[in-house]
């Protein structure tokens, strides 16, 4: 009987461990799959960035360094811009990162993403803004309306794809 019991719940075990893996691939939210992409190591720091920088009085996000992925940094000119009247290409993905405190740590993170194909897609971009814990404060559900995000990035001159660093720092 004991054997039984013992057989018994490891077949459970191995059950439960298989179950939380693939729970982990399949159900994870687009927030926590793009909080995971954003905050993986291998993103290139933008060259005029190289240290926290102090923000456009604009912006209201805070002490930033501003980060690319390998596609959205080919995408980049010598001088570290997207030139004029150019698009950033699809999968591009650019990530701010916010310091409250200058000499502090990362304290949340601010992301664009070009995925034209995406049901919350605003601009070419998805949109989004959480915590250094993952915890969501604008989730791309929101498209980049609440965060105001759209309604600053929008309608610039020079039109570089909606983004503001580049005529700004
Ligand atoms: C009040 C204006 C304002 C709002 C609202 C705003 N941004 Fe920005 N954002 C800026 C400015 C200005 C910059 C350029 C860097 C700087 O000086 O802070 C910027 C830079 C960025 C960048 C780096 C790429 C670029 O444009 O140069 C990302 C990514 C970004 N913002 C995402 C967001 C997201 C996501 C939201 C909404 C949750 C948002 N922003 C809301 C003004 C704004």
């Amino acid at each position: 009987m004991k054997k039984y019991i013992l057989i018994f719940s490891s077949l459970l075990l191995t059950f439960a461990l298989f179950q939380s893996c693939s729970k982990d691939e399949d159900t994870k939210t687009e927030d926590e799959k793009l909080v995971a992409e954003a905050t993986a190591s291998g993103l290139t720091g933008w060259v005029r960035t190289p240290t926290v920088t102090a923000p456009d009085p604009v912006s209201i996000h805070g002490n930033f360094r501003i980060w690319f992925n390998s596609i959205a940094f080919n995408a980049l000119d010598g001088s570290g811009n997207l030139p004029v009247g150019k698009s950033f290409p699809t999968g591009s993905l650019i990530v701010k990162t916010i310091y409250a405190v200058p000499t502090g740590p990362v304290t949340s993170y601010v992301v664009m993403k070009k995925d034209p194909g995406n049901v919350n897609v605003n601009g070419g971009y998805i949109w989004a803004d959480f915590n250094k814990d993952g915890t969501i404060n604008h989730s791309i559900t929101e498209k980049g309306v609440n965060g105001g995000c759209v309604s600053c990035h929008y309608g610039v001159t020079p039109n570089r794809d909606l983004c503001l660093a580049f005529d700004r720092h």
